[in-house]
């Protein structure tokens, strides 16, 4: 039997409508917020994520699904759809239009990583990015929107909130800390030693425990911010405190895409296990005018799917349409004429078998359909159907010209 790939699942049944149900939530909320629904390609060159992303991260040094195409092409499979976004973006030349442009997606994203309770090869996200507004609003705009679809979907989480400065104050702060780190370097695990070469930030959230009892007394960020990135970070949680939003400040949140600056989230759940980032998202300035766009400010967020579908609490489910059933052999034509008339405004599940009432309801019960009607040949003779309400199990006779 041939079963699907390691780390990528199908999703059906209950799953499904888990899924749709996240969907339908968090598209309402964007909407809301003023964005649109934009659809990019799964596949991409591979330098789109190699110059975004960036050649050190995890995502693009060992996850990508890469590979070269029949036209020679070194392409790979979306790891995140922040960079294809972006790539739009510029390649409609809206960056040169000016003006604000707001944008949300979901769909299924690649990472070869090794798969584990909420870590999938192929997952899916729901993401939104921003573009034109510098304003430290926008970002907490960003932290409300995910606040408001958790809350609308009965999830509880914690936010956890830093700010990675920017081409003002990175700078010194990266050779404060490297200084720092190349004191203990002898004592670093292998891959903290590559980091310093490569992006030495990123040994701030190093899940050694090793190297995280070293670091204790490295220098932090938020500590050499420059003005105008503290006066934002300042803001920020001023008006995340006006909005009763609650957050805690992690001076190691560095996240594992390059592109960030200035603000940076993730909201994490404690009820999921290891893998308890659900969403993570932050500002990003720079990535416009890196991928040859004019100069835009930007920022957005993505939330896990399928981490969110474990904790979704899923409203009700009330019964909705109509089952018809047949007794007999000769009005299954009757059955079928008259769902499909009822079907340009209803659901309505049929069965093809003539079938004695005990069956029929029971199946009716099973689907979870509202009404419930069945045609045996009174019902032909009479001209008549009998619709049984089966929430309140009232019944009412009508002609078949008025179902
Ligand atoms: P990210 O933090 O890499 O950010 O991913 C966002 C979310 O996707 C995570 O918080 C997690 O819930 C989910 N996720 C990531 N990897 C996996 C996996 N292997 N299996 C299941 N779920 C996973 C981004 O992707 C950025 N593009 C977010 C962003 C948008 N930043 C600005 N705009």
């Amino acid at each position: 039997m041939i079963k699907s790939l390691r780390g990528m699942n199908d999703i059906l049944s209950e799953d499904y409508e888990r899924f749709t149900y996240f969907i339908k939530i968090a598209t309402n909320v964007a909407q809301r917020y003023g964005f649109h629904f934009i659809e990019t390609p799964l596949l991409e060159e591979t330098a789109l994520f190699k110059r975004s992303v960036g050649e050190s991260s995890d995502i693009v040094g060992k996850e990508m699904y890469q590979f070269i195409d029949k036209g020679d092409n070194d392409v790979c499979l979306r790891p995140e759809g922040t960079a294809g976004v972006v790539r739009a973006f510029i390649q409609k030349k809206l960056d040169k239009a000016g003006g604000i442009h707001r944008y949300f997606y979901h769909g299924s994203m690649f990472r070869y990583e090794r798969p584990q309770k909420g870590r999938l090869r192929q997952f899916h996200q729901f993401g939104v990015e921003s573009f034109g507004v510098d304003s430290v609003y926008e970002d907490a705009a960003m932290i409300m929107m995910v606040s408001d679809i958790l809350k609308e979907l009965g999830i509880g989480y914690r936010l956890q909130l830093n700010s990675l400065g920017d081409n003002n104050c990175m700078p010194s702060y990266r050779t404060k800390l490297i200084n720092f780190v190349k004191e203990c370097k002898d004592d670093i695990c292998k891959d903290c030693t590559r980091r310093l070469d490569t992006n030495p930030i990123r040994v701030l959230d190093c899940k050694n425990e090793k190297c995280q009892t070293l670091y204790k007394n490295a220098p932090k960020l938020l500590n050499c911010l420059c003005d105008s990135c503290e006066d934002d970070f300042t803001s920020l949680k001023k008006i995340l405190q006006n909005n009763g939003i609650e957050y805690e400040i992690d001076t190691n949140l560095v996240r594992g895409l390059d592109y960030y600056s200035k603000t940076a989230f993730e909201f994490v759940s404690d009820n999921i296990g290891s893998q308890s980032a659900i969403a993570g998202g932050g500002r990003y300035d720079k990535l416009v005018e890196f991928l040859d766009g004019r100069p835009t400010p930007a920022v957005g967020f993505a939330m896990g799917i399928e981490r969110l579908m474990e904790l979704i609490v899923m409203p009700k489910r009330s019964r909705e349409g109509y089952y018809i059933g047949a007794m007999d052999e000769e009005a299954i034509d009757i059955v079928m004429s008259l769902a499909h008339k009822k079907r340009k405004t209803d659901k309505v599940i049929i069965d093809y078998k003539a079938k004695n009432f005990k069956n029929h309801i029971k199946n009716a019960d099973k689907v979870g359909v509202k009404y419930f009607c069945i045609i045996g040949s009174n019902e032909i003779q009479s001209g008549n159907i009998t619709i049984k309400n089966l929430d309140d199990k009232t019944e009412q006779i009508i002609k078949h010209e008025e179902f």
